[in-house]
């Protein structure tokens, strides 16, 4: 495969002299897997998150698709590595997501920081804490923080110390008036409990979204992990100049942007049949920021993917989707119903892609493809049929494989290539369209 001739760290770049569409075709060519290369940079750094994109796979994209001042939307944003490429490349950055836990993201890594001022903030954040620690008040006024069933949550997952000084430095955060600064702090607090390891908390391993509880385990002080986390984070910190963006906490199924004003969108969406269970690990740091376990089952109703079909649509879709939904219902038929809203979810929303991209511009679906009930989903064929049918040009399907140091997968997924199935999980599709 050829690699595109692209330097990434030169920003911003000039694209290649070829027309757009030659581009187009070349993206769908080029090597896009990245293993081994390093593109992070501190602000892509900040945060955990599963299956986050490696940053060079939107640069690239932007670098070739658009200008200065183009704007470049995600609408199921995540950790905002693409808003971050676009921002770093100069062109305006859109995004959306439902996840709380991501627009918080958003807030603190997009806008710019004063990073002296956070650092000392921070320092006395801890130390105020640390001063209301051990009050009787604190004691008290963390029975009424939650109601009974977040409250009991809390209670399985985190020690009683530990439950303290998360919400002292909680309290301490709140009372800051610069937003940007709170934002920041709180980013870093729920950094330090959504970890691979579970940080403070009780579980073994919330990164890949399946925690399990370890009763022995002695979490680290969340005021060491916080300073820690403050100091190693803010050493090399380097916010972005001037960023032009917006970010809406929306659902990608009505995005709240005009018909035609959009000049690339790069995205991926989550897996089917809730392979990575978004919530179940951010719940673990949403509660401390006022979200009650009411609050966030809320939102999973409205995730992509999620296996609860009540009340849901279901589309005709094109043969393909229909045949593989078939498959599953026929070994199970809840699973086979949960893959039809799955697919009739993202005929929606690739639908309003359609909408919000300008003619002629291109539209990038990243996907991986699930296995339920040992049948393959065919996400990126069934995907690409969906895109046809609602007026797309697909200009084709690039496959990249997964660099799983970097890109954090479901546990459950191991290495085994005797088996085909296995094989595709380490790969990726990246499906282009373009608006006619
Ligand atoms: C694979 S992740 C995106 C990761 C992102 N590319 C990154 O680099 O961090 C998928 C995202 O889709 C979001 N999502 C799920 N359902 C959604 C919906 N209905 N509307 C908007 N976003 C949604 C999830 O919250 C999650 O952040």
């Amino acid at each position: 495969m050829k690699q595109l001739e692209i330097e990434f760290e030169r920003e911003p770049v000039e694209r290649s002299t070829l027309s757009y569409n030659k581009r187009l075709e070349n993206l769908t060519r080029c090597d896009l897997s990245f293993i081994g290369k390093n593109g992070r940079n501190s602000l892509h750094n900040v945060h955990s998150f599963p299956a986050k994109f490696p940053p060079q796979l939107p640069n690239i994209f932007i670098q070739e698709l658009t200008k200065e001042n183009d704007i470049v939307l995600d609408p199921m944003m995540g950790s905002c590595t693409t808003l971050i490429e676009a921002l770093r490349l100069k062109r305006i950055a859109y995004g959306c997501d439902i996840d709380p836990l991501s627009i918080l993201i958003a807030k603190a890594k997009l806008n710019s920081i004063n990073v002296e001022k956070v650092f000392q903030t921070g320092k006395s954040v801890v130390n105020l804490a640390f001063k209301h620690f051990s009050d009787k008040k604190s004691k008290k006024e963390i029975l009424n923080f939650f109601d009974e069933k977040t409250l009991n949550f809390v209670d399985y997952w985190f020690r009683k110390e530990t439950q303290l000084e998360l919400y002292t430095l909680v309290q301490q955060i709140n009372k800051l008036e610069d937003e940007q600064t709170k934002n920041f702090l709180k980013l870093i607090l729920s950094s330090i409990i959504v970890t691979k390891s579970g940080g403070v908390s009780l579980a073994t391993d919330l990164a890949h979204t399946r925690p399990h509880i370890a009763k022995d385990k002695s979490p680290s002080s969340a005021f060491e992990d916080f300073n820690k986390k403050l100091s190693s984070l803010l050493k090399n910190y380097t916010p972005l100049e001037n960023p032009i963006f917006k970010i809406f906490h929306s659902n990608a199924k009505a995005i709240p942007l005009e018909t035609n004003s959009v000049d690339l969108i790069i995205t991926s969406p989550p897996y089917a049949n809730n392979a990575i269970d978004y919530l179940r690990a951010h719940k673990f740091s949403l509660v401390w920021f006022g979200y009650s376990l009411e609050n966030i089952s809320e939102v999973r109703n409205d995730f992509i993917g999620n296996n609860s079909f009540k009340g849901k649509t279901f589309l005709p879709l094109p043969i393909r989707c229909m045949t593989v939904i078939n498959k599953v219902q026929e070994v199970d038929r809840q699973k086979g119903m949960a893959l039809h809203s799955y697919y009739t979810e993202m005929f929606l929303v690739i639908r309003e892609m359609y909408r919000v991209i300008k003619p002629k511009k291109a539209v990038v679906i990243v996907v991986a493809s699930s296995v339920i009930k040992g049948v393959d989903t065919l996400t990126h064929e069934c995907l690409s049929d969906i895109g046809k049918e609602i007026g797309f040009n697909l200009i084709g399907i690039n496959q990249r494989q997964l660099d799983r140091d970097k890109r954090m997968m479901p546990t459950r997924w191991k290495r085994d290539q005797t088996s085909q199935i296995e094989t595709r999980m380490h790969e990726e599709h990246v499906i282009i369209f373009q608006k006619t």
